[in-house]
C-alpha cells in the first residue's frame, strides 16, 4: 500500500487536505494526523474493520482499549451511557486539550474500541489539524499513538512514516507536535477519580477544578517509584534505557568501556567522555517536548545505549519520569 503524505499547515489547516482525510476516514481507511501531544493513527471508531486494521497496522494487543477522539462535549455524549456533572466540568475546562475521559461506553461503540470492557476513553483533541479532521469525518475517530506497538510516540510526521509507511492510507503532515507526551487518563466510574495515566495536564490543574483524584502525586513530591517490575516495558526507544540519580558519567564510561555506542541526556551536570552529551531543557514543558524526538534521533544514529539524567522527583515531571522509566523497563 503506498501512504499518501499530505502537508498541511497546522495553524490554518487546509479544507480541501482535511476532507481528504475524513473521506479516507469514512472509507474505512487509516489516516495519521498531529495532535498537540503525539502523532495519533485514525480510524472511524464505529466501524470495527477499520478499527482492526489499527491494531494491525501497529501490532498492538487486542486487550488495549484505544481512545476515541471526538469534536466536542456533545459528541463524547453520544459515545458514552452517562455524563456526570465532574464530566461536564472537566470538558469544560480543558477540552479541546489533553485530557482523556473514561466513562461508561454506549453498546453503539464496538468492542474492538474498548477490548470488550464496559468503558470508553474520550478525548477532543485541541490541534486544529487534529480537530477539523475529526469535525470533517463526521464519526468519532479511534485513535491510539501513531507508532508500532510499544514503541516511542511519533513527534513528527518522519516517525510516522518511519514506523508506519506502506501499512496506512494517508498521514497529514502537521510539522512536529507541540506537547510531545501524551494526554492524562482520567477514569471517572469511581469515585474519586482515579489517574490512569499520567500526561500533558497536569493531575494538579485537574484536582483545580474536582478536588482529590486517587493516583495523582501529592504536592510535595512525585511519591515513591513505582516497582520497576510493575512497568511493562512501553515507550521504548530501540537503544537500551538508564535513569540514573546524580553524575551520569560512572554509568556512561562503564557502558562505554564494554564498546557501546552510548549517549546522555544531561539536566544538571554534562562531563565529558567517550560518549555523546545531549543537553536537555531544564523545564519540564520543553524537555517534554523535545524527549521523543530526541529519543528518536539517537535510535535513527545507532545509539546502544542512552544514560538519562534523572529529572527532579516533583509533580511538574511526573509524566515525564513516567515514559522514562517505562522506557528503561525490562521485558
Ligand atoms: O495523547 C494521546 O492520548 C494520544 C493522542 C493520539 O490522542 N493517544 C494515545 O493513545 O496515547 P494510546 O493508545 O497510545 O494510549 C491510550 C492509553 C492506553 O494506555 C490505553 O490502555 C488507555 O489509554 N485506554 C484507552 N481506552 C481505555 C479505557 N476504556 N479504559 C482505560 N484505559 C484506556
Ligand atoms: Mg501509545
Amino acid at each position: 500500500m503506498h501512504t499518501e503524505h499530505l502537508i498541511v499547515d497546522p495553524a490554518a489547516p487546509e479544507p480541501g487536505l482535511i476532507e481528504r482525510g475524513a473521506a479516507v476516514l469514512r472509507s474505512g481507511g487509516l489516516v495519521a494526523f498531529p495532535t498537540e501531544t503525539v502523532y495519533g493513527l485514525g480510524a472511524n471508531a464505529l466501524d470495527s474493520r477499520a478499527v482492526a486494521r489499527i491494531f494491525e497496522a501497529k501490532g498492538r494487543p487486542a486487550t488495549n482499549p484505544i481512545i476515541v477522539h471526538v469534536a466536542g462535549a456533545e459528541a463524547a455524549r453520544s459515545v458514552v451511557a452517562d455524563w456526570p456533572e465532574i464530566a461536564a466540568r472537566l470538558a469544560e475546562a480543558f477540552w479541546p486539550g489533553p485530557l482523556t475521559l473514561v466513562l461508561p461506553r454506549q453498546p453503539e461503540v464496538p468492542d474492538i474500541v474498548t477490548a470488550g470492557g464496559p468503558t470508553v476513553a474520550v478525548r477532543v483533541p485541541a490541534h486544529p489539524v487534529a480537530l477539523a479532521l475529526v469535525r470533517a469525518a463526521g464519526v468519532p475517530v479511534a485513535a491510539p499513538s501513531a507508532n508500532p506497538s510499544s514503541r516511542l510516540s511519533p513527534t513528527r510526521a518522519e516517525h510516522v512514516l518511519r514506523g508506519l509507511s506502506g501499512r496506512i492510507e494517508m498521514l497529514l503532515d502537521g510539522g512536529a507536535t507541540p506537547g510531545g507526551i501524551e494526554s492524562t487518563v482520567l477514569d471517572l466510574t469511581c469515585s474519586p477519580p482515579r489517574l490512569l495515566r499520567p500526561g500533558l495536564l497536569a493531575a494538579a490543574d485537574i484536582e483545580s477544578v474536582i478536588g482529590e483524584v486517587a493516583g495523582a502525586p501529592a504536592a510535595s513530591g512525585a511519591g515513591p517509584l513505582r516497582s520497576p517490575g510493575l512497568l511493562t516495558r512501553h515507550y521504548a526507544p530501540r537503544a537500551r534505557l538508564l535513569i540514573v540519580e546524580g553524575d551520569a558519567s560512572p554509568s556512561a564510561a562503564q557502558l562505554a568501556g564494554e564498546g557501546k555506542r552510548v549517549a546522555v541526556l544531561a539536566l544538571r551536570t554534562a562531563c565529558e567522555g567517550d560518549w555523546t552529551v545531549v543537553q536537555m531543557p531544564a523545564s519540564p514543558v520543553e524537555y517534554g517536548a523535545a524527549l521523543y524526538a530526541t529519543l528518536h534521533d539517537l535510535d535513527e544514529a545507532r545509539y546502544d545505549a542512552v544514560v538519562v539524567e534523572a529529572p527532579p522527583d516533583a509533580p511538574e515531571w511526573v509524566a515525564i519520569l513516567d515514559r522514562l522509566r517505562r522506557g528503561a523497563a525490562e521485558g
